[in-house]
């Protein structure tokens, strides 16, 4: 039997160059190899933006092309949208019970999301206790393995001890959950300063135009004491060369390149059209699918639909499962 994969992300946006080197990259490799289940994560979006469910509504098509885009396949890969399968949040509600609030509040990706929100005592309950909503998209599809970003480590661990938990006060019914972070864990925005992320405007999106990529490579921080082509620059905290490093196939390259900059003697202008080049090249041929996806949502909508059908098929059984182990498989 293959080992199982499940992870997702939340329709609040088109997706970037942060997911597919942060867990894109390693899903589209692994769905050879692995059953694996991906889901469009809206409960969760909704958490804090129950005032915009529009907003969470329209990208979930978004985040289906994006996948498709970046090369996940739907004959290999099951894709899914977490409100159609209820069944997570019914696991939900018995994992809150295996939780402390204490617990909750030392969760280091919601703090600081609380923090960046600026939510302070407004804090939605929901969104509070979100990382126990995320055990259950993952236990419910029991998987073994989670291709994630770096932020989503406390999250595999929480679901782990919920896991854990409920074997210990129960029965044992699930396994323990690996994480698996991308190449580059945590992908600075094109700021430089910030990891990359919508709300910051600092994205490069999976489906920019060519003049969109260019505007902001052109606009990328690299060594401010980089004056005069001919003066020696910095490679460290340059985030050309951070981008050069994550996406430009030609390590060898990459390296010389370094070396003859930290000489001195190569102009920032010529670096970032390299890298304009290595980005179209990688969202060149998505941007292509993208068209060819917009012009045919009916079969994007079949693929969710089944896919859908099969993660649901799949959490009620282990719904029974719960039920029995928990000795509330009422027979009335
Ligand atoms: N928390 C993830 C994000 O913010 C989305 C997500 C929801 C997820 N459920 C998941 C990721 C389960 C991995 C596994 O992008």
């Amino acid at each position: 039997m293959k080992k199982v994969i499940l992870t997702g992300d939340r329709p609040t946006g088109k997706l970037h160059l942060g997911h597919y080197i942060g867990s894109l990259k390693n899903r589209v490799r692994l769905q050879n190899t692995y059953d694996q289940f991906v889901m469009i994560a809206d409960v969760q979006a909704l958490t804090d933006n129950a005032e915009n469910p529009e907003k969470v509504r329209d990208n979930i098509l978004e985040v289906a092309m994006g996948y498709l885009m970046a090369g996940i396949d739907p004959k290999k890969t099951t894709i899914f949208v977490q409100s159609l399968v209820p069944q997570i949040a019914e696991l939900t509600v018995f994992f809150l019970n295996l939780v402390t609030v204490a617990r909750l509040q030392k969760n280091p990706t919601v703090k600081e999301e609380m923090k960046q929100k600026g939510f302070k005592n407004s804090v939605p309950a929901g969104f509070f206790m979100y990382p126990v909503s995320q055990a259950a998209d993952i236990l419910s599809m029991k998987a073994d393995l989670v291709p994630a970003g770096a932020d989503q480590v406390p999250m595999v661990e929480q679901a782990n001890e919920i896991g854990q938990k409920f074997n210990r006060l129960y029965r044992p019914t699930f396994s323990k959950v690996g994480t698996l972070v991308g190449d580059v864990p945590r992908l600075p925005g094109t700021d430089g300063k910030n990891k990359m992320s919508k709300s910051l405007g600092n994205c490069v999106y999976l489906s920019d135009s060519p003049a969109e990529i260019k505007k902001k490579v052109m606009s990328m921080y690299t060594d401010p004491g980089h004056v005069r082509i001919t003066d020696p620059g910095k490679v460290k905290g340059n985030i050309v060369f951070v981008y050069l490093d994550a996406f430009d196939p030609d390590k060898r390259e990459v390296a010389k390149l370094k070396n003859q900059y930290q000489k001195g003697g190569l102009g920032d202008v010529e670096l970032k059209k390299r890298l304009i080049r290595v980005l179209e090249n990688l969202i060149g041929p998505m941007r292509k699918k993208r068209e060819a996806l917009l012009k045919d949502k009916k079969s994007l909508q079949k693929i969710l639909r089944a896919g859908t059908e099969k993660a649901r098929a799949r959490a009620a059984e282990t719904m029974k499962e719960v039920r029995k182990a928990m000795k509330i498989d009422y027979k009335i």
